[in-house]
């Protein structure tokens, strides 16, 4: 017995405003199955950080696992963790606010805590670095007071700007993969 999903695989429509039940519960039904991909997909996105910007000692992607290694022998939270994995995911598309697109692709599946730090580390960060440039490095200040203050100067400190170290002993990608399909196969949005 067969029924309309199991012979159809595409919409009836070529414009959004003329479909109807059917076509939207047939991309609902593909839209489910392409969210439960997304941490695959993401990991993907990690293994491309192996081949970006140069200048430093490592790779974006060995910066990006040593970042997550110090996280998790800190003892982070499993959110932490895999938010410190991918907080510089945003470098190649989005390199003057990197910060905000990690913070985006996290958003539905972490608290606000993890959030915030991912979003505002760039701005942290430049604490190491600003003044080289003739500009102010505790940009960081305007939020002092700020519940998540001390925690992303600690994220920045301890595990971020620490990460560039080619002799580091960096836990390899494939260790991390559970734990991103753990926290992106939660039920999104549950902190809202
Ligand atoms: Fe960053
Ligand atoms: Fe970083």
């Amino acid at each position: 017995m067969y029924n309309y999903f199991m012979l159809k695989n595409e919409v009836k429509f070529i414009e959004m405003k003329d479909g109807d039940k059917e076509d939207y519960e047939l991309l609902a039904n593909f839209e489910d199955k392409y969210i439960k991909g997304t941490a695959d997909r993401l990991v993907r996105v990690l293994k491309g950080l192996d081949n970006s910007m140069g200048g430093y000692k490592v790779s974006r992607l060995e910066h990006s696992l040593q970042t997550a290694s110090r996280a998790l022998r800190d003892n982070a939270s499993e959110e932490m963790i895999v938010a410190s994995l991918l907080h510089d995911i945003g470098d190649e598309i989005a390199p003057l606010n990197h910060s905000e697109l990690a913070a985006a692709v996290l958003k539905p599946f972490v608290s606000e805590k993890t959030r915030w730090i991912v979003e505002q580390h760039g701005l942290f960060q430049a604490y190491y670095y600003n003044h080289y440039y003739g500009k102010d490095r505790n940009l960081r200040d305007k939020f002092i007071g700020h519940e998540f203050y001390k925690d992303t100067i600690n994220f920045c400190e301890k595990w971020d700007q620490a990460s560039f170290d080619p002799s580091y002993d960096t836990i390899p990608l494939k260790d991390f993969i559970p734990l991103v399909q753990k926290i992106f196969n939660r039920q999104p949005y549950r902190n809202l």
